[in-house]
């Protein structure tokens, strides 16, 4: 099923520490969103790409896509103050479709197989998210004190890519707005309007690139691919 995908890109990258959005560091010499955006490219499916980006970095992005030969990239759209207005700001500029994605430019060990498994999942309830079980022990802290152990076997790692039919997404982010609320993702504010959200195995190498020691980690994943493919 075709599809287009928001990949918002507009963040500063404050907690990797980088001084400079962490989209543009390189890994094993190509830029973070370049490696994300190559595999929306070369996904048959993928119908169209809308990227959203600082305006500052406007012209650092353009030269990344003619160097790197990105076609699908329809639309370069300003961002927000938060990573949900930037998601908002790109919904407004999507043609019609049936499924929308929403891929965090920083997350660039996405697979086709993963991206067609969670779209599958999303038809019978029109969204659907990426997450994996959490490993570790999660307790609720207070003042530097347990308050509870949360029971683990219902706990799971939200990842994205998140799927929705673009009528529910539309209608979520649009009450989001009116009430001024803010979540941490998109599936959440389908949450909040009463609807369903289903879950969509993923994979521990879909990392989000957010603190400097996940840079480690995405050297490891990268050569362990080079591995596989040889
Ligand atoms: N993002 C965005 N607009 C924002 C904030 C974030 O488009 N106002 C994007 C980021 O560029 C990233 C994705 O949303 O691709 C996930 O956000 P996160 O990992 O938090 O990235 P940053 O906000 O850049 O990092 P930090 O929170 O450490 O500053
Ligand atoms: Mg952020």
């Amino acid at each position: 099923m075709n599809y287009q995908v928001i990949i918002p890109a507009a963040g500063q990258g404050k907690r990797m520490n980088a001084g400079k959005n962490k989209q543009f560091i390189e890994l094993k010499g190509t830029p973070i969103i370049i490696h994300t955006l190559k595999v929306f490219e070369a996904h048959p499916n993928c119908s169209g790409i809308v990227l959203v980006i600082n305006e500052q970095e406007r012209e650092e992005f353009i030269k990344l896509l003619e160097q790197y030969e990105i076609k699908k990239v329809k639309r370069l759209v300003s961002g927000g103050a938060e990573r949900q207005l930037s998601v908002y700001n790109g919904l407004q500029a999507v043609d019609s479709c049936d499924f929308i994605l929403v891929h965090d430019g920083a997350r660039p060990f996405i697979s086709h197989e993963q991206i067609e498994q969670l779209i599958s999942g999303a038809v019978p309830t029109g969204a659907a998210t990426l997450a994996v079980p959490v490993k570790d022990t999660i307790k609720r802290v207070n003042n530097g004190l347990v308050v509870e152990t949360v029971e683990r076997s219902s706990l799971w790692s939200i990842q994205t890519p998140q799927a929705f039919r673009l009528s529910l997404i539309l209608e979520a982010h649009q009450h989001a707005a009116t009430d001024n609320y803010l979540g941490t993702d998109d599936a959440s504010l389908i949450e909040r309007v009463g609807k369903q959200v289903s879950i969509v195995l993923g994979d521990y190498t879909n990392i989000k690139l957010t603190t400097p020691e996940d840079l480690l980690l995405a050297n490891a994943i990268l050569d362990s691919r080079k591995e596989t493919n040889k």
